[in-house]
């Protein structure tokens, strides 16, 4: 049986341990255990039935990912689990699954396939595939509907959240809460078992409805999905595999189910998401940083200015249970700050995200203030005032005078030096730039900012309170823009330098849109406000080499006073519903500025737009690399997911490229240098990758096997 799953008998009970950590995940040995179990269960006349549990602190969370990539990449997939699922369902002696923690994805696959299911109140069940871009591949999407009904194993399946146990419990899905031991209780409940029915979920029909009555929940979960999980195959695969529980025979489901598993197993996205799902967990390690650096406790904190960005910082830090001072520079925007405070709280009672308690509970934990007098007991000071050198050198100077020994200083800046924010204190060493996006309540990205002197208990403790608050915290090199601005900025000037050569705003949004971003670039410049790029263009200004193409259209736009959806007009024009409207009075004039500056006009197709603009993002990426200031591909790929509405299906910039080949891109790029210049000058370290035919992925792999 191995080290994996363990055989033991409590009475006339057998109980059958899997231990695999951290997650008890179905890697090579662990279904062959579970299979050695069963066989010894039958053989014993001693025992009656039998226990599966996960040792440590989950149940089974699912399949080993790293196995499933393997298969992706070609390696032969075998039996897979169906085969051990039916010896479970077909044991002679009731088998018991008592799930604490997650039992997830094929976890929750075996845990059906028992005759019962118990689990601790804590507990979670679901089915998580859809979110590595496959669908269930041992029979969840035939078992699930059998037990939880057809419209729940559709949601479940195709946007694949995990339901609380008991929820668990009131759909059917498990048949015991127990409280106290998890262990002790399922052997209670298995002892039970001797004058009851062996059920085997395959065999149960009675929850499949009518195809009257599962039409419209397929018709529903279809549409949701389009809009929803745009561009991804894996729900509607998924979907459909749930139709065919529901049409035909349990076997031939399954076979239904194992095609398109395969199909989305093999795709693209399926890759991509896996990519993701390792890439999120791999930020958190940093190579100088050990596990075990001591941590700072953060218990409480200040934030400085409760503007658009410090406010939202507030109610982060509150929702996550840390009480928390905030300090404006008058009355009225502390006024103004703590309204719109409270109006986003009673946003989020509305939409129902939040309830009225906790939002009263975390509206205490808020205190507004005018001075600093309390700053002198924080562990934390978050600075969010307005982005400028001097001001920030002076609120850090005073924050310096006024905060404990030991307390972090960490600035929101967005485009500014953290080392010389850092020489206006004596401690450069506590001092972090914690670069929170907009709306910081909201987004999930925090680039947590390294400076040159900041200590590695400090850096350790702004990436463990990043996980607290809710936050992907991904540690960035001090750069112009660090990593998630410094890209977009290229981004958005190819995006700007389409128009001026003849690309309409609809278009190079739409393009941009349909490969999967959130929003058009141009769009989200509106939303962001032009005058924000406008302000930064201006105060860097002297900073550009002369001759070099510069885009002015968004410029002109702003001096029209069109900054965007605050001012009702900018690339779109706006309702009173902020839905954007196209606006040809826009297309005119960036028309006439072109012809103005003698830049010749032409059609372009969308290939050039999306071309331009990625490979805008990924030269510069492939450049923040080399210079160190992203760790690994992979981070920048989560940065761009989480901060910049990246498709998360496409991997992140870097990975996309890597799809697409290097060489390609590379070759892409050096024909932009030709048409376009300087600004186009490919990266070093691209051009090394493309030359040895390699990837990002091997460039990370190499780094990381001589790390
Ligand atoms: N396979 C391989 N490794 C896994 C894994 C899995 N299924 N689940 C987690 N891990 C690894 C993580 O990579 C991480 O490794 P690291 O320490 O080296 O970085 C470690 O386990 C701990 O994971 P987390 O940091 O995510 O731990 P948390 O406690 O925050 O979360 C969890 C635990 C909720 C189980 C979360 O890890 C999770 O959601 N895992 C994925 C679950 C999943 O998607 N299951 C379905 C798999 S597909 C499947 O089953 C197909 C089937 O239908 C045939
Ligand atoms: P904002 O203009 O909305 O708010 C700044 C606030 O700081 C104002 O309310 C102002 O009264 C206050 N303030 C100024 N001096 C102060 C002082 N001495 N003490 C206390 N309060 C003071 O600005 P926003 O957008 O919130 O930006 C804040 C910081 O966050 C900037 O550094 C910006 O670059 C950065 N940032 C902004 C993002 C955005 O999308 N708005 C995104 C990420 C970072």
């Amino acid at each position: 049986m191995g080290d994996l799953v363990q055989f033991t008998k409590s009475g006339n009970v057998g109980v059958i341990t899997i231990n695999n950590p951290p997650v008890n995940a179905l890697s090579p040995g662990v279904p062959e255990g579970i299979s050695d179990a069963i066989d010894q269960l039958q053989k014993d006349d001693g025992l009656k039935a039998a226990v599966l549990i996960g040792g440590g602190s989950t149940f089974i969370a699912g399949a080993d990912i790293k196995e499933l990539e393997k298969m992706a990449a070609g390696k032969p997939r075998g039996a897979g689990l169906l085969p051990l699922l039916l010896k479970i369902e077909d044991c002679r002696k009731p088998v018991v699954a008592a799930i604490h923690g997650t039992a997830l994805g094929g976890g929750m696959e075996t845990a059906m396939a028992c005759h019962y299911r118990v689990a601790v109140r804590s507990a979670k069940v679901g089915q998580p595939e859809v979110k590595l871009g496959i669908i269930p591949g041992a029979a969840g999407t035939q078992r699930l509907p059998r037990l939880a009904g057809v419209a729940k194993a559709v949601e479940m399946c195709s946007e694949g959240n995990p339901v609380a146990a008991e929820g668990a419990l009131r759909l059917g899905l498990i048949d015991k809460l127990i409280n106290g031991d998890l262990l002790a209780g399922a052997i209670a409940f298995a002892q039970e078992l001797a004058a009851k029915p062996i059920p085997k979920t395959r065999e149960r029909h009675d929850k499949l409805g009518t195809p009257e009555q599962n039409a419209p929940v397929f018709a529903a979960a279809r549409e949701n999905a389009r809009k929803k999980q745009r561009g991804l195959l894996a729900p509607l695969a998924a979907i459909d595999a749930v139709e065919a529980a529901t049409k035909m025979p349990f076997g031939e489901g399954c076979q239904v189910e194992q095609t398109l598993f395969v199909e989305c197993l093999t795709s693209p996205q399926a890759k991509a998401l896996m990519h993701v799902f390792f890439a999120e967990r791999e930020v958190a390690k940093i190579p100088d940083i050990p596990k075990d650096t001591p941590l700072i406790p953060v218990k409480t904190a200040g934030v400085v200015g409760a503007g658009t960005m410090g406010g939202g910082i507030s109610m982060v830090l509150a929702n996550a249970g840390i009480p928390v001072l905030v300090k404006e520079a008058d009355q009225a925007a502390l006024d103004r700050g703590t309204s719109n405070i409270q109006k986003n709280y009673a946003n989020s009672v509305k939409r129902g995200r939040f309830t009225q308690q906790f939002v009263d509970e975390r509206l205490k934990l808020i205190q507004p203030t005018l001075s600093l007098d309390g700053f002198a007991d924080v562990d934390l000071v978050i600075e969010a005032v307005f982005e400028g050198m001097a001001l920030k050198k002076e609120v850090f100077a005073q924050l310096d005078k006024v905060c404990k020994p030991g307390a972090i200083l960490a600035s929101n800046t967005s485009t500014l030096d953290i080392d010389e924010i850092a020489s206006a204190t004596h401690r450069p060493q506590f001092v972090v730039g914690t670069h929170f996006f907009s709306p910081a309540n909201v987004m999930r990205l925090l680039e947590i900012v390294r400076g040159k002197a900041t200590s590695k208990e400090v850096i350790a403790t702004s990436m463990q309170l990043a996980k607290k608050l809710g936050k992907v915290g991904v540690l960035v090199g001090n750069c112009r823009g660090f990593v998630g601005n410094r890209m977009f900025h290229p981004y958005v000037r190819e995006s700007v330098f389409l128009l001026e050569e003849g690309a309409s705003v609809q278009e190079v949004d739409s393009v941009l849109y349909d490969f999967g971003m959130a929003m058009g670039p141009l769009a989200v410049g509106d939303l962001a406000g032009l005058d924000v790029g406008w302000r930064i263009r201006k105060e860097y200004r002297h900073l550009e080499k002369r001759g070099i193409r510069q885009p002015f259209a968004g410029d002109r736009l702003c001096e029209m006073g069109r900054f965007g959806q605050k001012t009702g007009r900018g690339w779109y024009k706006y309702d009173e519903n902020r839905r954007a409207i196209p606006d040809p009075e826009v297309t005119a004039l960036v028309r006439k500025w072109a012809a103005e500056a003698k830049i010749p006009q032409r059609q372009i197709t969308r290939e050039e737009i999306l071309d331009r603009c990625l490979y805008a993002l990924v030269n510069e990426g492939a450049r923040i690399l080399e210079e160190g200031y992203a760790l690994r591909p992979g981070d920048i790929d989560i940065i761009y997911i989480n901060g910049y509405g990246f498709p998360a299906h496409r991997g992140g910039p870097m990975w996309y490229a890597d799809t697409v080949g290097l060489k390609n891109v590379y070759h892409r790029i050096l024909e932009f240098h030709k048409q376009h210049g300087e600004l186009w000058e490919p990266a070093p370290l691209l051009k090394q990758l493309a030359a040895q035919g390699k990837t990002f992925a091997d460039y990370s792999m190499e780094k990381r096997a001589t790390a």
